[in-house]
C-alpha cells in the first residue's frame, strides 16, 4: 500500500514539474522612468502609424512598454492605468516572436500562455488589451481606452510605432487562451515605424 501512495506521490509531481516547465517566463527590466519625450512632446507626436520596421525590440523597451501599458506605480498595487472602481479588469496579453503572454503587472512577468504567433502589421510585438465584462456602463471599454492611450504616449515617447486596432485577426481568441467572461477589446501593433512607407 505505502509503495501505491508513493508512485501516486511521485507521478503526480512529475507531472506538476513538467507543467510547471511548460508555462515560459520572461522576467522584464524595471522600468526606466525617466527615459522618452516630455508629456507635451509625446502628445503633439501622438498618431497611428501602421507600418513596422522588422527590428526587434530589446527586453528593456518591452519591458518598459508593459510597464507604461499597465504597470504598478504605487505601493498599493494601483496601476499607470486608471479604472473605474479601481476593478483593474484589463489584462494586457504581449504577442511575440515565440508565443503569446500575459502580462503580470504585480510580479513585472511576462507568462507564456501558448506558442502561437499573433502578431499583426508585421510589427516585432502586438499587444492585445482584454477585459471582464463584468462592469456597469460598459466601463471596461472606457477602461481599455486608458490602456490604449497609455501605449500611443509611451510609442509616440520613445520613437516608436502604434496603432490601436478594433479589427482582430483570426483565431485571436484562441491564441490568447482568454479566459471564460473576457472580451478582446483592442490590439496593437507596436515596433520602429518604417520609414520607407
Ligand atoms: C477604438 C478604435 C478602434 C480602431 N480600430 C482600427 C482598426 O481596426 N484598424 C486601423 O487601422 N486603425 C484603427 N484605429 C485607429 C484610427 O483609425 C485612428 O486613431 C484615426 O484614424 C485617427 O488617426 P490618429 O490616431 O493618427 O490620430 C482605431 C482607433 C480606435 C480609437
Amino acid at each position: 500500500m505505502q509503495k501505491v501512495i508513493i508512485a501516486v506521490f511521485l507521478s503526480f509531481s512529475l507531472a506538476a514539474a513538467a507543467a510547471a516547465q511548460e508555462t515560459r517566463v520572461i522576467e522584464l527590466k524595471k522600468p526606466q522612468l525617466t527615459k522618452g519625450k516630455a508629456v507635451m512632446t509625446a502628445l503633439n507626436r501622438r498618431q497611428s502609424v501602421r507600418w513596422f520596421d522588422k527590428r526587434e525590440l530589446d527586453l528593456q523597451t518591452l519591458s518598459n512598454l508593459m510597464w507604461a501599458a499597465t504597470g504598478v506605480n504605487r505601493e498599493d498595487g494601483r496601476r499607470t492605468n486608471p479604472t473605474a472602481m479601481n476593478r483593474q479588469e484589463i489584462d494586457v496579453y504581449a504577442c511575440l516572436k515565440d508565443g503569446a503572454y500575459l502580462y503580470n503587472p504585480q510580479k513585472h512577468i511576462l507568462e507564456q500562455v501558448s506558442a502561437g504567433d499573433c502578431r499583426v502589421l508585421g510589427a516585432p510585438v502586438t499587444l492585445a488589451i482584454v477585459a471582464k465584462e463584468e462592469l456597469p456602463n460598459n466601463y471596461h471599454y472606457t477602461d481599455a481606452g486608458y490602456v490604449s492611450q497609455n501605449i500611443y504616449l509611451f510609442a509616440a515617447g520613445m520613437g516608436l510605432a502604434t496603432v490601436a486596432r478594433g479589427s482582430m485577426p483570426d483565431g485571436l481568441q484562441d491564441t490568447l487562451r482568454i479566459k471564460k467572461g473576457y472580451k478582446i477589446i483592442l490590439n496593437h501593433p507596436v515596433g520602429y515605424p518604417n520609414t520607407d512607407k
